[in-house]
């Protein structure tokens, strides 16, 4: 599955790092590919934004190996799922989508429907308080997603 945002240096890359570490908890590493991009490629390349890696670690999860990318049209064969942070990032992915394009592509906060949220908002221009919101939600979001995995794929991943 493949989490997407605008730079990929904040929301996605974080998510990234949090599934990542609930899929390995779950001993589901080997079954689930986890990655994610961004759909405007200005910090393609870079790690994730200091704040976000900083916001991160202070619960556990370590960023700073990951870099930043693109999305690209082959990534809707490549992946199952697409989740986009906000309706701004899934609108410019529908565009993207090629028509042999297989992924389900989904608002990742449809995951997490007791939040009160609908996008995970862009922290990258406002101050510490909004990386913590959205480790909050990502979190939230990614105990969905994962159980709602278990519930698809419950066959796959009996084995
Ligand atoms: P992200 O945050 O989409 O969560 O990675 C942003 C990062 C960089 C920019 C905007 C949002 N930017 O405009 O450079």
């Amino acid at each position: 599955m493949l989490f997407v945002c605008l730079g990929n240096i904040c929301r996605s890359p974080t998510a990234e790092g949090v599934l990542r570490a609930f899929v390995e908890e779950a001993g589901l590493s080997e079954r689930i590919a986890i990655d994610s991009a961004g759909t405007y490629a200005y910090h393609a390349g870079e790690p994730p934004d200091r704040r976000s890696q900083q916001a991160a670690a202070l619960r556990g999860y370590d960023l700073s190996a990951l870099r930043g990318r693109r999305a690209l049209r082959e990534d809707f064969t490549r992946f199952d799922y697409i989740l986009a942070m906000d309706r701004s990032n899934l609108a410019d992915l529908r565009a993207l989508r090629p028509a042999e394009g297989k992924a389900a592509l989904h608002l990742f906060l449809e995951f997490a429907p007791s939040s009160g949220f609908e996008e995970v908002p862009d922290p990258y221009g406002g101050g510490e308080k909004g990386f913590d919101l959205v480790l909050d939600l990502i979190e939230e979001a990614s105990r969905g997603f994962l159980a709602h995995l278990r519930r698809e794929h419950a066959a796959e991943f009996r084995s």
